[in-house]
């Protein structure tokens, strides 16, 4: 209970020094809501330098996973989720009654678009509720999920106070971006810089130090926002940026130059030049999606960015170029599009990762078979693909990843490389398939030079 004889600010200087203290003798119970590709790594690694860690989730079948000591994220091995449930410093659950027992409380559900690419902050708003029910004096809670600038103190902030509780002095927040980049083996959790931003300098103080007992580099700003901005620039950059090589790329076709050796040579500037590469179009649950959260801020305030919309428009076209790559290749060994056996290889997103959201496959593969395709695809991450999410225009018939026999690499009129995974031996697919549409320059001077099939490069 509050006493009576302190003063607001002296009750606010004891609360966080408590958890200072609770954080740096690792008695401070974590918790983090939405246990994915974002919370499960960052779980583990709380868990791991000695923290006790709930996770908590609303698909049971995951939490089940996490208990029996199963990692079903690729960049976790179930190694270390056993080692800290073992050690009975990990669990996850269902039952959002264990966030009253967490001193802090770190928010990573899902930020997709509506249909209408307005921010769906639904989930975030599921979880905040969560929290608000049992909130009590003594606890930091972060907002990981990406999200545009503001939400943290304009809706977050208000549905923790009505509870009756005030910032600094019964509890903190603060906003952190995440950065994982699922597949990276250079880079994961605990070696990838933290960018914290508090609603108060106390809250940015806490989170700062809670992070620095599981990141080396933690990079305080002054405020939410800041974070939350930072996050949208990081991924509007890359997004421009692809943009930019994938106009190259569709110039460079245009007037018959080699994309990736001009992209080579600019690269040798050691200063003013930051290489990026075309693709079959951009995928994930970030690059694709950010940019609007940014956007969408924007004109809020009567701000148009026309970068980014460009961006989109470029990038969104990709898959349209990729089935015409293929349609033209096709059409020189005098074959139509309709009938034709396309075999695409790689569905996921990105390289050596099983995530098929937003992939540009999806669109392809979606385009080729108005076109009357038969398409076929073999993934080694993703074993069935769906059409049916609620957030893109896709739909059709689930198709199931085929193997990559030599029967079927034969049988396709052209094969597609959509993603790179490196386990695939493409000097086996240039030995067997006739035509081949490479969309991610996977196959090297090498393997080009000696296969016998034809190759169009994006
Ligand atoms: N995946 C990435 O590479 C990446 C990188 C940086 C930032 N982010 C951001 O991190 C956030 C999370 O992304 P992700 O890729 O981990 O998503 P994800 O879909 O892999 O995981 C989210 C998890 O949250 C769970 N969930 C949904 N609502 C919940 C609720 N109310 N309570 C508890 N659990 C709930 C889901 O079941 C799911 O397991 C997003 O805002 C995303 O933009 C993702």
């Amino acid at each position: 209970m509050r006493s009576p004889s302190l003063s607001g600010l002296e009750f606010a200087y004891l609360m966080k020094n408590e958890l200072i203290n609770l954080i740096t003798n690792k008695q401070a119970h974590i918790g983090v809501i939405g246990l994915g590709y974002v919370g499960l790594p960052l779980l583990v690694e709380f868990a791991s330098k000695g923290f006790k860690a709930t996770g908590f989730e609303v698909d049971e079948s995951k939490a089940e996973q996490i208990n029996a000591g199963t990692s079903y994220i690729g960049d976790v091995p179930s190694r270390k989720v056993q080692e800290v449930v073992d050690a009975r410093r990990l669990q996850a659950t269902t039952d959002f009654n264990h966030l009253g027992e967490c001193d802090a409380i770190i928010i990573c559900v899902p930020t997709p678009l509506r249909k209408t690419k307005e921010p769906d902050i639904s989930y975030i708003l599921a979880a905040s509720e969560e929290i608000a029910k049992r909130l009590h004096r003594g606890q930091v809670i972060v907002l990981e999920s990406t999200t545009y600038p503001g939400t943290t103190d304009e809706v977050l902030l208000p549905m923790f106070e009505e509870k009756g509780l005030k910032l600094d002095e019964d509890f903190l927040l603060a906003f952190s971006p995440e950065r994982v980049d699922p597949g990276n083996p250079s880079f994961l959790t605990h070696n990838i810089p933290k960018v914290v931003g508090g609603v108060t300098p106390d809250s940015t103080e806490v989170a700062t130090h809670l992070y620095s007992h599981i990141v080396k580099d933690v990079h305080g700003v002054s405020s939410a926002r800041v974070a939350e901005a930072a996050k949208l620039l990081e991924n509007t950059f890359r997004a421009v940026n692809i943009g930019m090589a994938n106009e190259m790329a569709r110039l460079c076709y245009a007037l018959n130059i080699d994309t990736w050796e001009v992209i080579r040579a600019a690269a040798t500037k050691p200063f003013g030049f930051m290489p990026f590469y075309p693709g079959p179009g951009i995928g994930g649950h970030c690059i694709p999606l950010d940019p609007h959260y940014l956007l969408w801020k924007a004109r809020q305030h009567g701000f148009d960015s026309r970068f980014i919309s460009l961006a989109e428009e470029v990038n969104s076209r990709m898959p349209e170029h990729v089935v015409q790559l293929v349609s033209d290749g096709l059409n020189d060994e005098r074959k139509a599009m309709k009938g034709s056996n396309v075999l695409v290889l790689g569905v996921a997103y990105k390289k050596d990762v099983n995530d098929v959201r937003e992939s540009p496959a999806l669109s392809i593969i979606d385009r080729l078979r108005a076109k009357g395709a038969n398409v076929r695809y073999h993934d080694p991450f993703v074993s069935e693909v769906r059409f049916d999410d609620a957030h893109t225009d896709v739909s059709g018939e689930p198709l199931e990843s085929v193997p990559l026999t030599d029967e079927e690499l034969r049988a396709a009129d052209c094969v597609i490389i959509v993603t790179d995974h490196s386990e695939i031996d493409y000097k086996r697919v240039c030995s067997l398939a006739p035509l081949i549409v490479d969309t991610r320059n996977a196959l090297n001077g090498d393997i080009r030079r000696e296969s016998s099939a034809r190759i169009i490069r994006l």
